[in-house]
């Protein structure tokens, strides 16, 4: 059974809400699909808040160096330059569409975090930033006519025909069945892949399934080893790895060992603000050092007030465990955060393969390089939405649906149908690998391990799902093992150092395997 409609969108964060918005300003018809209900996903969970140029002693150029600082080398400057100098307008369009950021007096409030220049940081009810964007995107969204979500619709795979992405394969909810959906363009936009690793602050369903049809099609993957791992998540037995906002230690928060000494100032002078990876290393060092599974995050200086207001979602989280963060260290580790590679696009979110655009942390538009300063993805997944499509509508303009049922469509090598829900067992054998093998530190031996075992699980019989799951690990895995130097958020034991050679992008293909670009924006390295 298959249906029609003139774009498909999947799924319901920050990127696929604004991009279905930007599709369906035309009059076209949009189908979200989404693979719970239709707030759950990475932008709900968003905390610390929104980086933008909105203030007076900001520009776009500060934005941007410190996006480029943080991205180590491999940012692309025209991606960063569409960023900052976009976002500001996306992010206005956003507060006029009804999106509540905090105040005071009327004039917006703005936060610091680590490696900005400036307080640029939006936020919206304290920690709860995320939930604002999905709340106000949602009610936008709801105002389209031609836009229709619909929740619990696991996508499993792209249709492709002629070389050409015409449509999807989900999982119709209200059918219980599979079913295909065409359209002129489908744009991925299925957030990260956090669930990849053992301890994540990411929620269940990012499980990087975009990436994986994505690769299966045929479309290029970039820089998929660069992985960043955000310092403090809260570290209790049985708990869910939740964030304790790098906002925190912003206003202050300072970290501890188990012996209640500060231990940044032996790491980096730029202490607790130091960039994700280093203060991440760091904790792992300490940890080693003092033999412990966890450091603490300190607030006890900080009025208890200030932080109730400040920090209401975390101040009441954590007394659920017991834990008053005025008042007790707050036990942390880190934990597998925001994927920077993902899909290659141009900037205007199309990818390698025709008919398929893609959209925030899926993608890999080069705005964010090695490693992603805090706070710029709501703002990628705002103005790459807006332009995927934008993109996809322009280019299609003179499209027709592709007619339903075109000969047999080539789902992808292993898409033999519909698998079964991901196998637990597989999934936490492949967590653990990751978490073990393709993790914080890595080294040759710890990679060519977790490949070999990738192979021996890929090789059993496994549900579409799963199969899915244990190809993105071996993406990262196989990109950690040929990048023989450390930049960013991929650091090699036994490459320790950054090498000028290696400022290169890796590039992924199921049928050429890896290989190297100098730019990642393949419309400028064609032209090249
Ligand atoms: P998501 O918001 O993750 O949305 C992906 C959507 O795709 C979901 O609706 C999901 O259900 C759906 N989906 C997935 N697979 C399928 C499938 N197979 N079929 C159908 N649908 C599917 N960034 C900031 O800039 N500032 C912050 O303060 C911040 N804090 C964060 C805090 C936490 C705890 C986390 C986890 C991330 C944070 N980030 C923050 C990162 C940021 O939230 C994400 O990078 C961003 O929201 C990603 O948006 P997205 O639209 O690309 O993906
Ligand atoms: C945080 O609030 O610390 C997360 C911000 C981000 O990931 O950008």
């Amino acid at each position: 059974m298959s249906l029609e409609t003139d774009f498909i969108v999947i799924g319901s964060g920050v990127a696929g809400l604004r991009a279905s918005i930007e599709l369906a300003k035309g009059g076209a018809s949009v189908a979200v699909l989404t693979k719970d209900k239709a707030s759950e996903s990475n932008t709900e969970y968003a905390q610390g808040g929104v980086a933008v140029v909105l203030s007076e002693d900001d520009n776009a150029e500060l934005h941007e160096d410190d996006t480029l600082v943080a991205g180590a080398g491999l940012c692309d400057p025209l991606a960063v330059e569409t960023l900052v100098t976009e976002g500001t307008k996306y992010i206005k369009e956003l507060i006029d569409w009804g999106i509540e950021f905090d105040r005071e007096g009327g004039k917006l409030l703005m936060g610091q975090e680590a490696a900005h220049s400036r307080r640029r940081i939006l936020h919206a009810h304290g920690d709860s930033t995320g939930a604002e964007f999905v709340r106000s995107l949602i009610a936008r969204a709801g105002a389209e006519k031609t836009i229709n979500l619909t929740p619990f619709a696991n996508t499993e795979s792209l249709i492709i025909n002629n070389g050409i992405c015409v449509g999807v394969r989900f999982r119709d909810p209200v059918l219980r069945a599979p079913r295909e959906l065409y359209a002129k363009a489908v744009i991925m936009c299925t957030g990260g892949a956090g669930q990849l690793y053992m301890h994540t602050t990411n929620p269940p369903v990012a499980t990087g399934d975009g990436m994986a049809m994505a690769y299966f099609a045929g479309a290029e993957m970039a820089d998929m080893e660069f992985v960043q791992f955000h310092p403090t998540a809260l570290d209790l037995e049985k708990a869910p790895r939740f964030l304790l906002t790098e906002a925190m230690r912003g206003e202050g928060g300072i970290l501890k060992n188990k012996y209640g000494e500060r231990f940044m100032p032996h790491y980096d002078e730029r202490l607790e603000l130091a960039p994700r990876d280093i203060v991440s290393r760091s904790i792992v060092a300490e940890m080693r050092r003092t033999g412990t599974r966890n450091v603490f995050l300190d607030m006890t200086a900080l009025d208890e007030d200030f932080l109730k207001h400040r920090f209401p979602k975390i101040y009441a989280t954590c007394a659920t465990f017991g834990l008053n963060i005025a008042k007790d260290p707050l036990p942390v580790s880190p934990a597998s955060h925001y994927c920077m590679g993902g899909i290659r696009t141009d900037l205007w979110g199309r990818s390698t393969l025709p008919g398929l655009y893609a959209a925030g942390e899926v993608t890999c538009t080069g705005v964010h390089g090695a490693n992603r300063l805090a706070s710029n993805s709501l703002l990628e997944g705002l103005v790459f939405g807006a332009r995927a499509g934008e993109a996809a509508a322009k280019d299609s303009s003179e499209f027709r649906v592709p007619s339903s049922g075109l000969g047999t469509p080539k789902l992808g090598t292993w898409n033999s149908g519909l698998g079964t829900a991901m196998s637990t067992a597989v999934k936490k054998r492949v967590k653990r690998i990751m978490w073990e093998r393709v993790g914080i530190i890595r080294d040759r031996d710890s990679l060519r391990r977790a490949l070999k075992e990738f192979e021996q699980i890929a090789a059993g019989n496994l549900s579409t799902s799963s199969r899915n799951f244990v190809t993105l690990a071996k993406l990262v895995a196989s990109a950690a093992l040929w990048r023989e130097e450390s930049r960013g958020g991929h650091f090699r034991s036994d490459f320790p150092e950054q090498h000028e050679e290696w400022r290169v992008h890796s590039i992924q293909r199921l049928d050429t395997g890896i290989s190297s670009a100098s730019q990642m924006n393949f419309d400028t390295a064609r032209a090249e």
